[in-house]
Order: structure tokens, then C-alpha cells, then sequence
């Protein structure tokens, strides 16, 4: 399934677009150098805040400017409910790729090769950043950064490292792969350093990274179903291998 066709993003190559509240929250709260905060309603925003982020609301004070709804959308131009949209500054790649390659590694990097559903992606970043993966690094031509990405994620990009590499530059580790054919995945331990892989949504795994995995390994199902989401893949597989400690 390939996402419905989305406005280009509004924001450059070093910035990224934080739609909605909980976007710009998240990113606040894991160390985003947010740029630009605009909002219609100040007065609203600030209540939101003291209501779900007591922790920021003099950083939220200080930098939401109050906007017309034309000047918001000319920065989200589908704006989110809560009416706040924002710019912060991408991870830079370099700080990714250390994150990505520090040893010993203490939490899984989330593989997903070549996704194409922009909301899936979101939703796996969200995943990550909730049990404390080391990163989610995607093959393929999808920007995990894209705003539909970052917006299906509410934000939590800058709590795990988001890179896009090829099959050749992925990080060290043994190398699991998810597939309905492989191994039970109730019989495995997950170790903290595990490369944790999974196919494109209509075709799979690649035979190229199927040969190369360490171990294929299958969620449980019932006969006849196929396959699970993407997604609820990733949560079963992390919460398998056990999650923040
Ligand atoms: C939507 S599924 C892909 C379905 C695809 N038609 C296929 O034949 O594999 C996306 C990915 O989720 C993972 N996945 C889904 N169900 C799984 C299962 N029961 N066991 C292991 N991995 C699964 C796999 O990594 C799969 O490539």
C-alpha cells in the first residue's frame, strides 16, 4: 500500500516539519532545536501544555508566536487540531550514524526494508522511541523524515536514531529477520544488540536480506492469516525482546 499522495514538505533540507502539539512536545522533551512555533490560539496552546507537559511550559512560553490560520497552514498546510505546527532542525546524519554504530549496543536497530507507507514508518519510530530501540534505519527511497513520517511518529524522531542506509551500510550486529517461514520467535532470546529486520509491506523480505540474516523468525498465526502490519510486527517483535529496563 503506498501512501495517498502528500503536499511536498514545507520545511528544508535541514529542518523538519513538527505538526500538532504532541510533535513539538516530544521533540522539546528529546532535544530538538526547534526553529519557528506558530500557533492561532497562544492562550490555548499554553493551556494544552500546563494540562500535558507541565515540563515545558515556560520553553513552550517562550517560543510559540501566535499566528493567523493562513500564516499556520502556510506552514502545515493540512494543520492539525490542536493548531500548532512548528520547524525544528533534523537530526544531523553523523550523530545518527554514531548512534547507530556505538558498541557495545545496550537496544535493538529496527530494520524495515524498503517501507512505502509513510504512516507505517511513523508508527515504527513511535515504537522505538516507546521501548528504547537504538534506532530505526529504512532502506529504500521513502524519507523517514518525510512530515507524514514525522507526524505519524508525533515527534519522536529525536528520541532514536532515524536514518535511511543501504543493506551494505547497516549497523554491526547478528542480523533477525521477520518472516512467517522462520523460526518461532517464543523459542528465541532477542539479545540487546540484535539488528531486528522486517519486509516491505506487499512483498516481504528481499531474497537479499534474507540470505543474509543470522536467523529468520516468525510471529505466531493461526493458519490461513498471511502476514500481520507492518507495524504491530515491529511492536510483537519488541516487546518480545523485552523492552526499557
Ligand atoms: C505486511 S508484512 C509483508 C507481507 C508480504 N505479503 C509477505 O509475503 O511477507 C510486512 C513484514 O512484517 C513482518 N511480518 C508480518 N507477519 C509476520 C509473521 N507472522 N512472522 C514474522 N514476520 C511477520 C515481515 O517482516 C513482513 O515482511
Amino acid at each position: 500500500m503506498t501512501d495517498s499522495p502528500a503536499p511536498p514538505p514545507p520545511s528544508g533540507g535541514d529542518t523538519v516539519l513538527l505538526d500538532g502539539f504532541h510533535a513539538l512536545k516530544h521533540a522539546l522533551r528529546f532535544g530538538a532545536e526547534v526553529r519557528t512555533a506558530l500557533t492561532t490560539d497562544r492562550a490555548r496552546a499554553l493551556d494544552l501544555a500546563a494540562e500535558l507537559a507541565p515540563d515545558l511550559t515556560a520553553a513552550l512560553d517562550a517560543l510559540l508566536t501566535e499566528a493567523t490560520p493562513e500564516e499556520l497552514r502556510g506552514l502545515a498546510p493540512r494543520a492539525h487540531p490542536t493548531e500548532v505546527a512548528a520547524l525544528a532542525v533534523r537530526t544531523p546524519r553523523p550523530a545518527n550514524l554514531a548512534a547507530l554504530h556505538s558498541r557495545p549496543r545496550t537496544a535493538p536497530v529496527v530494520v524495515l526494508e524498503d517501507p512505502r507507507n509513510l504512516g507505517n514508518i511513523g508508527a515504527v519510530i513511535r515504537l522505538a522511541a516507546g521501548f528504547g530501540a537504538t534506532g530505526v534505519v529504512t532502506t529504500g527511497t521513502a524519507d523517514p523524515w518525510h512530515p507524514n513520517a514525522v507526524r505519524g511518529a508525533a515527534g519522536l524522531h529525536y528520541a532514536t536514531a532515524v536514518e535511511r542506509l543501504d543493506l551494505d551500510g547497516l549497523p554491526p550486529g547478528p542480523l533477525y529477520a521477520l518472516d512467517p517461514e522462520g523460526e518461532d520467535i517464543r523459542a528465541l532470546t532477542l539479545p540487546d544488540d540484535a539488528l531486528l529486520a522486517f519486509g516491505t509491506e506487499r512483498h516481504g523480505l528481499s531474497t537479499e536480506l534474507r540470505t543474509r540474516a543470522d536467523h529468520l523468525v516468525a510471529l505466531p498465526m493461526r493458519p490461513q492469516v498471511s502476514s500481520y502490519n507492518l507495524a504491530t510486527s515491529v511492536a510483537m517483535t519488541l516487546f518480545h525482546w523485552g523492552g526499557p529496563r
